[in-house]
């Protein structure tokens, strides 16, 4: 399926203003695969499906659940605030025919991140977080930290924030978040000892 037809499937399936927001998510992806080194056209495919199965009711999502074996955990399940990422990657693949593993994979670790992500799964992951419809505190600093080189700060800054809102929202906060936070904390932390030891 060429990237057209997918936005004129997706128009019917999203809003329109989540339509733009994963334009924007699109363009901003673009962007940061520009500076870091990422192939632009599939970073900017991964922004525009990212979030395709935003708007599933929960007999659609069961049926995906069904049809492709679709393991949801506890949190995502009864949860399309967590599921449409997983369900979206599987939409992605077989109903937009989207072959490739990154794009694939950036859309199912979107919402949560998970431990040792690659340059697509960070880019999608902090592109939904900073495109330009994106005003909250805290949304500048990470722009800064994108536009800086730092993505992995930016990543670890963006899971301090999640983290932090769902402590004070009384939230489930989902173990791969966790995961992912810890680990690139502990890789920086390797890192720096390296560094300290030349
Ligand atoms: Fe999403
Ligand atoms: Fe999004």
């Amino acid at each position: 399926m060429d990237l057209n037809q997918i936005k004129e499937i997706l128009k019917g399936m999203l809003t329109e203003k989540r339509y733009v927001h994963s334009i924007n998510v699109a363009n901003c992806a673009r962007e940061m695969a520009k500076i870091y080194g990422e192939d632009e056209e599939k970073a900017y495919l991964a922004g525009v499906v990212h979030d395709c199965a935003k708007y599933f009711k929960n007999d659609k999502v069961e049926e995906y659940v069904k049809k492709y074996n679709i393991e949801l955990d506890e949190l995502e399940t009864g949860n399309i605030s967590l599921s449409h990422s997983v369900i979206g990657a599987y939409v992605a693949k077989y109903d937009f025919k989207i072959d490739d593993e990154d794009v694939i994979s950036s859309v199912r670790y979107h919402t949560t991140g998970k431990v040792d992500m690659n340059l697509m799964e960070k880019i999608i992951y902090i592109a939904d977080l900073i495109e330009v419809g994106r005003d909250y505190p805290g949304v500048e600093e990470l722009r800064e930290l994108v536009s800086n080189g730092k993505l992995d700060d930016a990543m670890i800054k963006s899971f301090d924030n999640t983290i932090a809102l769902m402590l004070k929202k009384g939230n489930t906060i989902h173990p791969r978040s966790v995961a992912a936070r810890n680990f690139m904390i502990i890789k920086r932390k390797e890192e720096n000892s390296k560094k300290n030891d030349k």
